[in-house]
């Protein structure tokens, strides 16, 4: 048992760092240093505070173990310089940076050979501080890519496109009122914000099948939607207007038709593939065009999770295994969102499709922390991001490891944001 846990956890260590070199030695010294849009760090900063990261949590609390360079936390430390300013500092050029995350591995594993699993210890219940480092770096990784999405040049990253549509997927699903067990007490990896599994009594709604796709959201622009205020929030104008948005980020007109341009490569978009690169406020105004909402995130969590048969709240939609490449479009297999109607065995029970993978969903919920929260394993996981200008995104993006893609995972950011891998589904009152 403890054997098997130990050889978990060091293949999916590998895993993320396979992930990690591959986004990393896709491009040259130049690139890796370069920031590449003041919204991101650069490769290079990534890939040491991943090491850092790992030597903190693994190397010295877990392992108990001498520094390997403490000089360099302070760096490293996502709360004491913002993004845009990493790029002055003294950052580890890439080689120096490549050569302190592999001995920082090194020390690592060596730690997972001694490591004692005990359940007394809640950092290392079943290896929970190994699980949310391979998390941290799959999460940096997922963050790399949309460095890469913003970089500009030559194409450096491949993959086979995604499946395609199988079967078809439209309208709304209702799922009926009544309560449901919301969040994990159980998932070993799962981390604080998640936690605990407490019911929630969710008033019935119906909410889309599918993500809404570029066909639908072109519909929208050519209806004039980013010219009427009247579909948007007042902060949602402010900024539409202020940021001159007038499609989604990467999305080029050529005078006859919309192309996007997807990791360096422009081409016509594809109209069932589900919209990508937009902020939160463009979600909104669309729904208030379709005459619609957003879900909130017990409405997101029912529609993925519970089981009307059984009453329970499963893992994923598709039941309690972890995800097959059959499930959902996860861990960057693909460069872009699949199809609507692609993956017909991922749906829920309740026949909503594409809730895991492909993009995030944005949700009209804040930030806040379950009834019971409890800080674990540090305050800034997410404790202090509670009550912020957040907006809460939900089921990962064709770019997010399986390891991070529960359909319990929470994630969040500012309302403008759009780099990220969002897009959106709408829900309605019953
Ligand atoms: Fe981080």
């Amino acid at each position: 048992m403890t054997q098997d846990l130990r050889l978990t956890i060091a293949a999916e260590l590998e895993r993320a760092r396979a992930r990690t070199a591959a986004l990393t030695d896709a491009v040259d010294e130049t690139d890796l240093i370069r920031q590449h849009s003041p919204l991101m760090s650069p490769l290079v900063w990534d890939l040491a505070h991943v090491g850092n990261q790992e030597e903190l949590w693994l190397v010295r609390d877990v392992g108990g173990r001498d520094p390997v360079r403490q000089d360099i936390d302070e760096l490293y430390d996502a709360f004491k310089h913002a993004r845009k300013d990493r790029p002055a500092l003294p950052l580890l050029d890439p080689g120096q940076a490549r050569a302190y995350v592999a001995q920082v591995r090194d020390k690592a594993l060596d730690v997972l050979d001694h490591a004692r699993f005990d359940p007394e210890r809640p950092l290392l219940d079943n290896g929970f501080a190994f699980g949310m480092i391979v998390q941290h770096e799959q999460q940096h990784d997922e963050t790399m890519l949309a460095t890469h999405q913003l970089r500009a040049g030559e194409p450096v990253l491949t993959a086979p496109a995604p499946p395609p549509s199988r079967t078809p997927v439209s309208g709304e699903v209702f799922v009926a009122g009544g309560p449901f067990t919301m969040g994990t007490s159980t998932d070993a990896w799962a981390l604080d914000n998640e936690r605990p599994a407490h019911v929630v009594d969710v008033p019935g709604f119906f909410i889309d099948a599918a993500p809404i796709t570029n066909g639908q959201y072109q519909e929208f622009i050519a209806a004039g939607g980013y010219d009427d205020p009247r579909w948007w929030s007042d902060r949602g104008w402010a900024y539409r207007v202020k940021a001159g948005l007038a499609a989604p980020l990467h999305w080029l007109h050529d005078g006859t038709q919309w192309h996007s341009r997807q990791f360096g490569r422009v081409s016509p978009i594809n109209p069932g593939e589900p919209v990508v690169h937009v902020c939160y406020f463009e979600a909104e105004a669309y729904a208030a065009w379709a005459g619609k909402r957003l879900p909130t995130e017990a409405e997101w969590e029912k529609a993925a999770r519970f089981d009307p048969a059984t009453g329970r709240s499963r893992r994923f939609p598709w039941g309690d295994e972890s995800p097959e490449p059959r499930h959902a479009n996860l861990g960057q297999r693909h460069l872009s969102p699949a199809p609507v109607g692609a993956y017909p065995d991922g749906a829920s029970p309740l026949g909503v499709h594409q809730m895991i993978g492909d993009v995030w969903e944005w949700l009209s919920s804040d930030f806040d922390p379950y009834p019971g929260f409890a800080a674990f394993p540090y305050r800034e996981y997410s404790e202090v991001f509670f009550g912020g200008d957040y907006k809460m995104l939900r089921g990962g993006s064709f770019g997010t490891d399986a390891a991070a893609g529960r359909s319990t995972f929470r994630n969040w950011d500012h309302p403008i944001r759009r780099q990220i891998f969002s897009g959106f589904r709408l829900a309605r009152d019953a």
